[in-house]
Formats: C-alpha cells, sequence, structure tokens
C-alpha cells in the first residue's frame, strides 16, 4: 500500500513538472529579468545625464567649432597627452576619437581636470578604470581654460572620423 501511494505521489510530481515544461519538454525558466536591470544601470547607457564629479557643472557648446581654441588644446593635448591617449587607437586610455557622441563636455573636462576623484567616484570613470587593467589617468593639473581648449580639439575629432 505504501510503495502505491509513493508511486502516485511520484506521478502526481511529474505530472506537475511537465504540465510547467513547454512542449518540446523544456522547463520554462523564470525571465531573464536582471538582463533589463542590468542594462537600465549601465553606466555607460547613461552617459548624457552624466555631468561627472569636478569644478565644470555646466557649459554650453556654440555650434561653430573655434578654431584658435583648436589649435591651443591640440599643442596641450599633444605634449600632455600623448604618452597614454593615442587617437587612432586604445593606448593605457581611450582613444578620445568621437569622446563628444558618448561624453557630456561637462563629464569631458572634469575627467581631465579631477580624475582621482572621478575615477573613485563616477560610474563611467570607474568602468574605464576597471577596462584600463586599474591604470589610472593621470591628473596633468591643468587650467580650466587649458581642458576646455582640449574639449574643443576633440569636437575637432568627432567631425574628421580619423
Ligand atoms: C598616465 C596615463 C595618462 C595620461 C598622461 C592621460 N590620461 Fe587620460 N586616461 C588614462 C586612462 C588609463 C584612462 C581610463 C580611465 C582610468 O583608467 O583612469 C583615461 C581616460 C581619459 C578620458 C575618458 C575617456 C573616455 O573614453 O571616456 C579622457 C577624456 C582623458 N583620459 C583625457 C586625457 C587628457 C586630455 C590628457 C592630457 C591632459 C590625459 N587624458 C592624460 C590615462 C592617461
Amino acid at each position: 500500500m505504501k510503495n502505491i501511494q509513493t508511486l502516485l505521489l511520484i506521478m502526481v510530481a511529474v505530472f506537475i513538472l511537465f504540465s510547467c515544461g513547454k512542449k518540446d519538454g523544456t522547463v520554462e525558466m523564470p525571465k531573464p529579468k536582471k538582463l533589463s536591470e542590468a542594462k537600465k544601470q549601465d553606466p555607460m547607457e547613461n552617459w548624457q545625464n552624466n555631468k561627472g564629479i569636478g569644478p565644470v557643472s555646466s557649459i554650453t557648446l556654440p555650434a561653430e567649432i573655434d578654431q584658435s581654441m583648436v589649435a591651443a588644446g591640440k599643442e596641450v593635448y599633444e605634449s600632455m597627452c600623448t604618452a597614454c591617449h593615442k587617437i587612432d587607437k586604445k593606448f593605457i586610455g581611450p582613444s578620445p576619437k568621437g569622446i563628444i557622441t558618448r561624453r557630456t563636455p561637462e563629464w569631458i573636462m572634469n575627467m581631465i581636470l579631477n580624475p582621482e576623484e572621478m575615477t573613485q567616484k563616477d560610474p563611467i570613470a570607474k568602468q574605464l578604470l576597471i577596462e584600463a587593467n586599474g591604470s589610472p589617468m593621470a591628473n596633468q593639473n591643468l587650467t580650466e581654460d587649458q581642458a576646455r581648449a582640449i574639449l574643443e580639439y576633440f569636437r575637432t575629432l568627432d567631425q574628421e572620423k580619423i
């Protein structure tokens, strides 16, 4: 008698298992909710709302590119940044090519002026530090004007699509 009861119990359990499964016999998995949540939390996806952390809270870029600022920015970039950044490829740090299409102007300037705090607290910069295997972006102690000039230079990199 006990054996029959056990057998019945097993049959019921098997039936329940199969009725939850799809027709092809696979058991339905819970929806991959985490994936969409992860996407929402991806700091890179939310770049347009991220101005970074540092002295620059708001700047407006005029539509026209200021060529004398570009020249000044290029000069500073070439002497202070090319040890770690190359235009045409990822080096110790990322290539700045097209950066203005993936970061806000304020974020870029704050990254240049305040990299230590950025890589500790800002979600995008934290991620970049991981991608750079922990080598930190150096603070080159630039003035705000120099950082602004580099930003102007970076705007031309996007246009030229090198
Ligand atoms: C010692 C190497 C080094 C130097 C010098 C350096 N950087 Fe970086 N930079 C990095 C690394 C590495 C990262 C990625 C973040 C990290 O690991 O801290 C980075 C990230 C950046 C980013 C963010 C890139 C992105 O895709 O969002 C910008 C902008 C930047 N650097 C600009 C500059 C500028 C401008 C200079 C010169 C004034 C400069 N860097 C000098 C190493 C350097």
